[in-house]
């Protein structure tokens, strides 16, 4: 099976824009009565096709602290939108989202078998270890500070954390290789899994709008009014 169009349209989207790689995304918090929409900006780390080209997937990180990560641990949907401002399109993107936490943290987040039944049992720990490796010391210093979102006395209490770190076995000493190893553990993948793809294209006059919908192994697409 190959990639379903709406996929490749939106890789051409983003390789004709290479600084369009953060998008809106939405969780929805049912902590509180009643269910509050919540929504922050991320970073798109790139499509991984584990189950084949037909079911693209999407990654972006967290910290498993986050508050995201409670509103997606269970049943949850998510959804994204995404502006790219280079061809005038906006992709919104229904999915089903999973967390791939640091083995420590497995307990506390529900793994779909399906997903994550593949024939490389280490697939998804590697791939965290690539990202994390991959991103910026400064980027990688976030997971080591104290929880998202808690308390402090002070906006000063930032600069007792560290400013950048190594990725994993370049710590200076053994005390850094513990923070690096320690930021490893709060860091997260979060997979989306899309279902259904609202795409909009302001760029083309008259403007156009295309509804994609996975039934089964295919895509249906219906084009509706913008
Ligand atoms: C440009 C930009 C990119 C960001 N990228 C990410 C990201 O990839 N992952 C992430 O967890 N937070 C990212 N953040 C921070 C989130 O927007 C948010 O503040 C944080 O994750 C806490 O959100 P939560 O409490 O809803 O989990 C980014 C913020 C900005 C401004």
């Amino acid at each position: 099976m190959s990639a379903p169009r709406w996929k490749k349209a939106l890789e051409r989207a983003l390789d004709a824009n290479k600084k369009s790689v953060v998008y809106s995304f939405a969780t929805v918090d049912l902590s509180v009565q009643p269910p509050q929409p919540r929504t922050r900006t991320v970073v798109h780390r790139g499509f991984v096709e584990p189950k084949g080209a037909s079911h693209p997937l999407l990654l972006t990180t967290t910290d498993i602290r986050a508050a995201k990560v409670h509103e997606l641990n269970g049943d949850a949907n998510a959804e994204l939108a995404w502006w790219i401002e280079g061809t005038q399109e906006q992709w919104r993107l229904a999915s089903r989202a999973y967390i791939v936490p640091h083995p420590e943290h497995a307990e506390q987040v529900k793994i779909p078998q399906a997903l994550f039944d593949i024939a490389d049992g280490h697939f998804w720990e590697k791939e965290r270890e690539r990202i994390f490796n991959s991103l910026s010391g400064h980027m990688r210093a976030s997971w080591a500070r104290p929880a998202p979102g808690s308390p402090i006395p002070s906006y000063d209490e930032g600069k007792k954390w560290p400013e950048k770190l190594g990725g994993l076995g370049e710590g200076k000493n053994e005390e850094e290789e513990q923070v690096i190893r320690k930021a490893f553990e709060n860091f997260a993948l979060v997979v989306l899994q899309p279902f259904a793809v609202d795409y909009v294209e302001l760029g083309v006059v008259p403007n156009q709008r295309t509804k994609f919908t996975q039934a089964g192994e295919t895509w249906k697409e219906v084009i509706v009014v913008p």
